[in-house]
């Protein structure tokens, strides 16, 4: 049996069933790119502070490369008595390399170290979903465009409520979308800070440099004990001087402030906790000492996984709300849409049947990616400071949630595709339910009414229609004056769902002007031509 990495102060070998139970190899090898991206950065910082000879570097780098191409060329043997991804790539090295793999764990521990290679993992996981996000947008505003003009009844309550156009609906779905976008550029903002050379809790007595391993991994800036140091900074003030950003390390912001500003922004600690170089004459200030201040948030805080599994359940609920439409709307009862054979499946008993699965499933799995979050909050509520074994388990909902929302995006992108709303069934279900009854409640107020009074006046012609069985739009004027005389011959330029639609004006409402700029918006938006 091999000693493990951490073998020299234990006498006996760990069971198998302790082995067995406590590899998270299984599934955190899906971190091996970001692990190694993470150990590049590592030794080349290592060798450049002279913790490490700059042929140690090499060795390391190339023995990482030959370890890449290994794993991606499925020749790479994962063991699990090397227990996760990082012990097994170091260990690895070192039979490929030798000793100078031995000094790759200078100055990290694997507490730093997987919650690196995680933060990594989430900023591109992020920018894949963004890319799902835009996509699907962009197909549900092409099937806009297809269907201009299209009027369907809307709901509240899921009764009858007012005629809108097919449009205003799919752009609501739209804007929901661009709010799950916007949570996921947040989050990403947010957890893209470099929690590398905390080490295990307390950071390290050799000479690291944390901003270069920070920098050359694409992190905006550096995790310390916490972000915010907004006090601290301020205390800078008394140089009543303009600072300058360090512009080696924080290239986007690389301008003057003016001490106002600075100020300001300083307590803004997301954007400006990097290193801060104060100039004062010809003398350098550097402020941001507390780099060697414990980090034990660094290697602690979950929150980033948090953050993102929620914003993967938002989404999930919005598209979980669009399936269940969409089911609706395929059944036989309202028929308002036909999904093609291509994304609709069968019954094994059932010959006649044909389902719209895929929209079931979206709704369905949105109940996993809810899952994972709560299984994420729960690990995480009763966890003292600093690391804990625990947090290994927040991988696999981590995992499992990212692939379960880009498989719904994917698929309702598909869906959305290959539909077609049933114009003739929309047709008819259209004049039922009296979809038309407050534009006429509005026809009054333009006469002068109070609204509450033309509302009961609507309402007793609505139940006049119920009792004859009939719509608004069939009562003669002199029925109608029968209610109320104060009906004239024009109302019939507001009754049916066409006029309805017709009347509505305000911003964001459904009417066909107001909708066509808001596609329009969308087009411009999502680059569609
Ligand atoms: N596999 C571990 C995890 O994912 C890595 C960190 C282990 N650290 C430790 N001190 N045992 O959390």
């Amino acid at each position: 049996k091999e000693v493990k990495l951490w073998g020299g102060r234990f006498e006996e070998s760990v069971t198998e069933a302790v082995e067995k139970f406590s590899e998270s190899i299984s599934f955190d090898k899906a971190l091996y790119k970001h692990d190694i991206m993470g150990s590049r950065a590592h030794a080349t910082m290592l060798a450049k502070q002279g913790l490490m000879t700059s042929n140690d570097k090499d060795c390391i780098l190339r023995g990482l490369d030959e370890i890449e191409r290994q794993i991606e060329a499925g020749e790479f043997v994962w063991r699990t008595d090397r227990e996760d991804v990082h012990m097994n790539i170091e260990a690895a090295l070192t039979d490929l390399i030798g000793e100078p793999a031995k000094k790759l764990h200078t100055a990290r521990s694997r507490n730093d170290q997987v919650v690196t290679d995680l933060r990594l993992w989430c900023r591109d996981a992020i920018d894949k979903i963004l890319d799902c996000i835009k996509c699907l947008q962009a197909t549900l505003v092409c099937l806009a465009m297809k269907n201009e003009g299209l009027i369907v009844p809307g709901y509240t309550h899921l009764q009858r409520a007012q005629p809108i156009l097919l449009q205003h609906l799919l752009l609501a779905y739209v804007e929901q979308l661009e709010c799950d976008y916007s949570r996921f550029v947040n989050c990403k903002d947010r957890l893209n800070f470099c929690p590398l050379g905390a080490c295990a809790l307390a950071g390290t007595g050799l000479p690291i440099d944390r901003f270069m391993t920070a920098d050359a991994l694409g992190f905006t800036a550096l995790m310390r004990n916490r972000l915010v140091h907004g006090q601290q900074y301020l205390a800078v003030g008394s140089w009543q001087k303009e600072m300058a950003i360090d512009n080696h390390f924080l290239s986007l912001n690389k301008r003057s402030l003016s001490l106002s500003s600075l100020a300001f922004n300083l307590y803004d600690p997301i954007r400006y906790h990097g290193r801060l170089i104060v100039q004062e004459g010809e003398a350098t200030h550097q402020v941001a000492k507390s780099n060697e201040s414990p980090c034990i948030d660094a290697v602690s805080d979950q929150d980033f996984v948090l953050e993102f599994l929620s914003a993967n359940s938002i989404a999930a609920v919005h598209l979980s709300r669009l399936g269940e439409e969409w089911v609706l709307w395929a059944s036989e009862e309202f028929g308002f849409l036909i999904p093609s054979d291509s994304v609709s499946t069968g019954s094994s008993i059932m010959p006649q049947k044909k389902n719209p699965d895929p929209m079931e499933l979206v709704r369905g799995k949105s109940a996993r990616v809810v899952g994972d979050l709560v299984t994420l909050l729960v690990l995480c509520k009763g966890l003292p400071q600093a690391y804990n074994r625990d947090l290994q388990e927040d991988k696999e909902p981590l995992f499992d949630s990212v692939k379960t929302i880009i498989g719904m995006l994917e698929v309702t992108t598909e869906f959305a595709q290959n539909i077609t709303f049933n114009r003739e069934r929309i047709g008819r279900a259209l004049p039922a339910g009296h979809l038309d009854a407050t534009t006429i409640a509005d026809y009054f107020v333009k006469k002068g009414i109070a609204f509450r009074t033309s509302h009961d006046i609507v309402g007793r012609s609505v139940a006049l229609c119920l009792s004859k069985g009939c719509q608004l739009l069939e009562l003669t004027l002199d029925n109608l004056r029968s209610i109320n005389p104060v009906f004239e011959e024009d109302v019939y330029e507001f009754l049916g769902v066409e006029n309805s639609v017709n009347k509505f004006c305000s911003y964001g409402s459904t009417g066909s002007e107001r909708v066509a700029e808001q596609l329009s918006f969308w087009i411009s938006k999502l680059d569609i031509n």
